[in-house]
């Protein structure tokens, strides 16, 4: 079955942030509804979009929200290094309640904002496909692949069509060196996000979903067989010096950068 996005409704959680809000805009006049789930409030509703408060720590308010939904994009999540325990809560435990809400609501198409930081520890001299082990830069990353084997699970057990998107650095524009490798721009995302959704059947997919850079650590053509076809190149767009040595993390592989976040214990 080919989905219809211009007939479909899709929920996306983490709808008030960064990525979410540029997804709004992306997919506005290609997908009939929009259901926008954010803790926060999300503001200035387009035609076809509703919103839901909603945390992750409610399933019953996630299975509500997501009630005669087509499929559910999962961008809702503490989106950086921080207390493990409070990673642990937010992207693991509400991941699962995220998918088991969907299961209980007859949702089996996800989406999930995975992170390049899952293969952050690779050197930047290795091509990273998606066959490859991951090698998370610190606890968050951590929780992103607790995240990606849940989406496993379901898929697996459940019969969910789950694409995980390893997210690298989504910006407007690059702004560093390292970007020249590991940019994500706007469009490119709105375009790993279709691909994603346009998945079918019981199937579980990885997506490195990175710009088009010359200068990438990472191989595409994974993700090029699942439709996604990126149009951007940093190079294009910055002029810098491409980073050839090293972890693909940079600084944030460092061990304070993990350690400093995290609270003693008692
Ligand atoms: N921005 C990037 O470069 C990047 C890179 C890799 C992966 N990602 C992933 O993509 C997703 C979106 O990233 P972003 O940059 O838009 O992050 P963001 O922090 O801008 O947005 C996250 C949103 O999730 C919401 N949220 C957080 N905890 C919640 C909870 N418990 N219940 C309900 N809503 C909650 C927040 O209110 C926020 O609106 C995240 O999962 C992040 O880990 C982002």
């Amino acid at each position: 079955m080919t989905h219809s996005p211009d007939t479909e409704t899709w929920a996306i959680t983490g709808a008030a942030g960064r990525i979410g809000t540029t997804l709004r805009a992306g997919l506005s006049g290609k997908v009939a509804g929009l259901v926008l789930i954010d803790r926060r409030e999300v503001s200035d509703l387009r035609s076809g979009e509703t919103a839901v408060l909603a945390d992750l720590a409610d399933p019953l308010a996630l299975r509500d929200a997501l009630d005669g939904v087509d499929g559910v994009i999962h961008l809702a999540a503490i989106a950086d290094e921080a207390d493990f325990h409070d990673l642990a809560e937010v992207n693991i435990v509400g991941t699962w309640h995220l998918l088991e809400a969907a299961r209980q609501a007859g949702v089996t198409r996800v989406v999930y904002a995975s992170t390049g930081r899952t293969i952050g520890m690779y050197d930047v001299s290795v091509t990273v496909t998606t066959e490859m082990a991951t090698r998370p830069d610190g606890l968050y990353a951590v929780s992103k692949v607790a995240g990606e084997a849940l989406c496993r699970l379901y898929a697996d057990k459940f019969g969910f069509t789950a694409t995980c998107l390893r997210i690298g650095a989504f910006k407007a524009a690059p702004q560093d060196d390292r970007d020249l490798s590991v940019w994500l721009s706007p469009e490119d995302a709105v375009a790993a996000v279709l691909a994603g959704m346009a998945q079918d059947g019981p199937s579980f997919n990885v997506v490195l979903a990175y710009s088009d850079n010359e200068h990438s650590w990472v191989d595409l053509r994974g993700g090029r067989e699942l439709g996604y076809s990126p149009q951007d190149n940093a190079s294009d767009h910055l002029r810098g010096t491409p980073i050839t040595q090293g972890r693909q993390a940079g600084a944030l592989g460092d061990a304070s950068f993990t350690l400093d976040r995290q609270r003693p214990f008692r």
